[in-house]
């Protein structure tokens, strides 16, 4: 019987990358959705470290699975690195993706370009038992004026890849999980995760 791996998350954009970065693995991939499961954890933690292992840890606990968690955000150089890791709570609240970006597109008016940023993301294996590993990714790039493309999420409509002049959201999936930090983070967790489900 195949080993289960919970895919600690309620965000379906990143269920779908994370999905395809582990198609090929001999693993049944499940989401909380699937089993059930339905946590929404207080993200209360100073780093995406901190954020990813208290998701990871109540997802784990919560469903008696070995769990994966992701934590990540946008760091612009001219906001000082800002919305980083309150990028899901950024501007007036409650908050939409498009309103995000909008108010993103705001703070960065007047402002010199090029804005360049970056996607930090922190992945965390956690077991059920409290033995966590961690793994980080980033991906450099640049914040555009304009929302270009419609694949993806968040804040990805905004965000060049100066390299392939094109948004992150006019990348398909798979060209997205060639280069993202989301990406990046997960391929660096594999062995870790065939510890933590000890195959
Ligand atoms: P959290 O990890 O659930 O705290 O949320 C991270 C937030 O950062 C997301 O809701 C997005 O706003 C932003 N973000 C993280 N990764 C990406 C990405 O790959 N594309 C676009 N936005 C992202």
């Amino acid at each position: 019987m195949k080993k289960r791996l919970l895919i600690a998350t309620n965000n379906r954009g990143k269920v779908k990358e994370i999905q395809a970065l582990l198609a090929d693995l001999d693993l049944e991939l499940v989401t909380p959705e699937q089993i059930g499961l339905r946590l929404d954890v207080v993200e209360d933690g100073q780093t995406y470290a901190e954020n990813a292992r208290l998701k990871a840890l109540a997802f784990a606990q919560a469903s008696g699975l070995v769990a994966l968690a992701d934590d990540s955000g946008l760091e612009v150089d001219a906001l000082g690195g800002r919305p980083g890791l309150h990028s899901n709570r950024f501007g007036p609240q409650p908050s939409s993706e498009a309103s995000r970006r909008a108010f993103l597109l705001t703070q960065l008016a007047g402002l010199p370009r090029p804005w360049t940023a970056r996607f930090r993301a922190t992945v965390v294996i956690a077991r059920p038992d409290g033995q966590l590993w961690l793994t980080e990714g980033i991906c450099e790039g640049e914040i555009i004026p304009e929302e270009r493309g419609s694949h993806g999420f968040g804040y990805d409509p905004l965000f060049l890849i100066p390299e392939m002049g094109r948004t992150m959201a006019e990348l398909g999936l798979e060209e997205k999980n060639r280069l993202s930090h989301r990406a990046r983070a997960v391929r660096q967790a594999i062995p870790f995760l065939f510890a933590a489900l000890e195959m």
